[in-house]
């Protein structure tokens, strides 16, 4: 039986069992069912062998054990730039081996290390170099996601390094404060480099970010946090041919900053935490596990214009949200930590009972608006996410190097319409990302977005059915990447291509 029949009959006996349910509240006895069918697959992917854990996974996707909270969690370094004319700063992709579990030494990929990668930091309005290196043995990329630089910068698939090859680019910061991230995006190679390691995050800083009163000590008060699920095999070692999965791999075993079980440290104040959801595919739905609220203070690509205060918040892979929680005023601070919404300890907090100076919370962080022009311009581009697997479609075709998709005009907003089609299966969420730009959401089902998403993004959620509206300029020209950021998903071409002229 070929692999695809394979995958029809399993999919069609999940919608039998499912009732055809695409939501996870369907009858407790199916769920347990389509459980202990995860749970095999999971076996059988550790075996290696190939039969991949199914489109369903998405709405049964395997728990996240929880973090024991032995290991205080790596915190990156602050790469310091090389010159103090401007910034410049020298990244290699290499190869390494670290000891995620004691005495096991497990084959990674890292930037300027072993595992992960620095953080790069950028001050709006100076002109930054970077020194890019591959040392790996396969051909990568260096891409930027979320700066609004020329597609030349933006290293994209077009943009590849071969192994031993070195390019320098050389960008102006354009863009307000925000938290972005780099990673590498080879044609059909993307999700194996990132799952072995190769992700970083950047900080842009700008005036604004400097006079607010928010927690800015960096890896005291203000903490980087890449989150990441992976799958170990029983030597340890990250087998992405062995688990890859066509529709996004999922793991069980979740790394923050590349540390397993990790426990964070913070005083008695109030800690800001960059999220980002770094997963190939997996989901997060961050909350406190005593329900308290916390607020979040920025998306993707800034500052919103004030606090907006949660109890949880959801981030699709490559999405981030920064926000702050004030260990000062929570009821308890014994057995804090951070869950996710199935139930499963993400990070543990360690707070020191010693009180810290407590900072006013800040009512004023931006001034984002939509404008009524935006929100009165008319569709010019639709956008229709469809598949599951390996048939992923952007407008019913995969992604070709050699066709344009679309064009527009450098510095006019336009208005584009994302549209995600169900399936036969109902469907999933599919994070749409668009390179070298941070766009508006003008609307949900023709609904005003959440007022946490009342900010700059550069990926959106969209879900089974949904329609999204975005107001979308770009500040600079050239070739760049639209797609989806379930990194399987982009490798199986759910990707297309826009020229800014
Ligand atoms: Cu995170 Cu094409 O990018
Ligand atoms: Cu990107
Ligand atoms: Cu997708």
């Amino acid at each position: 039986m070929s692999r695809k029949t394979q995958v029809v009959i399993f999919s069609l006996c999940a919608l039998l069992i499912s009732g055809c349910s695409s939501d996870a509240q369907s009858n407790e006895q199916s769920n347990e069912h389509m459980m202990n069918q995860t749970s095999n697959e999971q076996h059988s992917m550790m075996d290696g062998s190939t039969m991949g854990n199914g489109h369903m996974s998405h709405n049964n996707v395997v728990r996240l054990k929880d973090s024991t909270g032995e290991n205080e969690i790596n915190i990156p370094p602050l790469l310091t730039s090389e010159t103090t004319v401007g910034t410049e700063y020298t990244v290699k992709a290499q190869k390494g081996s670290v000891n995620i579990f004691d005495n096991v030494t497990t084959e990674t990929f890292g930037y300027n290390g072993d595992l992960v990668g620095p953080v790069l930091q950028f001050r709006k309005g100076e002109t930054v170099k970077i020194n890019t290196i591959n040392e790996l043995d396969e051909e990568t990329t260096f891409h930027w996601h979320g700066l609004e630089v020329s597609g030349e910068a933006d290293g994209g698939p077009h943009k590849t390094l071969s192994p031993g090859e070195e390019e320098t680019i050389e960008f102006e910061v354009t863009q307000e404060a925000a938290t972005l991230w780099f990673h590498p995006h080879p044609e059909g190679k993307t999700s194996e480099q990132v799952y072995k390691g190769l992700a970083g995050l950047i900080y842009i800083e700008d005036p604004n970010s400097a006079k607010l009163e928010i927690p800015k000590k960096y890896g005291e008060n203000d903490i980087p946090l890449v989150f990441q699920d992976r799958i170990f095999d029983d030597q340890h070692q990250l087998n992405y041919k062995a688990v890859m999965n066509e529709d996004g791999t999922i793991g069980d075993t979740l790394l923050v900053n590349g540390t397993v079980n990790p426990v964070l440290k913070v005083g008695k104040e109030q800690v800001r935490l960059r999220l980002l959801n770094g997963s190939n595919a997996r989901n997060f739905t961050f909350k406190l596990n005593t329900g308290e609220s916390f607020v979040q203070i920025a998306t993707d690509g800034g500052f919103l214009n004030e606090p907006v205060t949660l109890n949880e918040v959801t981030l699709t892979p490559s999405e981030r949200a920064e926000i702050i929680i004030d260990f000062s005023q929570l009821n308890s601070l014994k057995d804090l930590s951070l869950m996710n919404e199935d139930g499963s300890i993400l990070l543990p907090f360690e707070v020191s009972d010693q009180e810290v100076a407590s900072t006013q919370a800040v009512k004023q962080l931006n001034e984002f608006s939509v404008t009524d022009e935006e929100k009165a311009m008319p569709v010019t581009k639709n956008i229709e996410l469809f598949g599951m697997m390996d048939h992923v479609t952007i407008n019913g075709k995969k992604f070709d190097p050699q066709r344009i998709d679309f064009t527009q005009e450098q510095g006019v907003t336009e208005v584009w319409e994302i549209y995600n089609k169900k399936d036969m299966m109902g469907g999933m969420i599919h994070p749409f990302h668009i390179h070298g730009t941070q766009f508006k959401i003008l609307s949900r089902d023709g609904v005003e977005p959440n007022e946490n998403e009342r900010g700059w993004k550069d990926t959106i959620s969209v879900h089974p059915g949904e329609k999204v509206k975005i107001a979308i300029q770009f500040k600079h020209k050239g070739v760049y990447m639209f797609h989806c950021h379930i990194l399987e998903h982009e490798d199986n071409g759910m990707m297309g291509q826009i020229e800014v002229k």
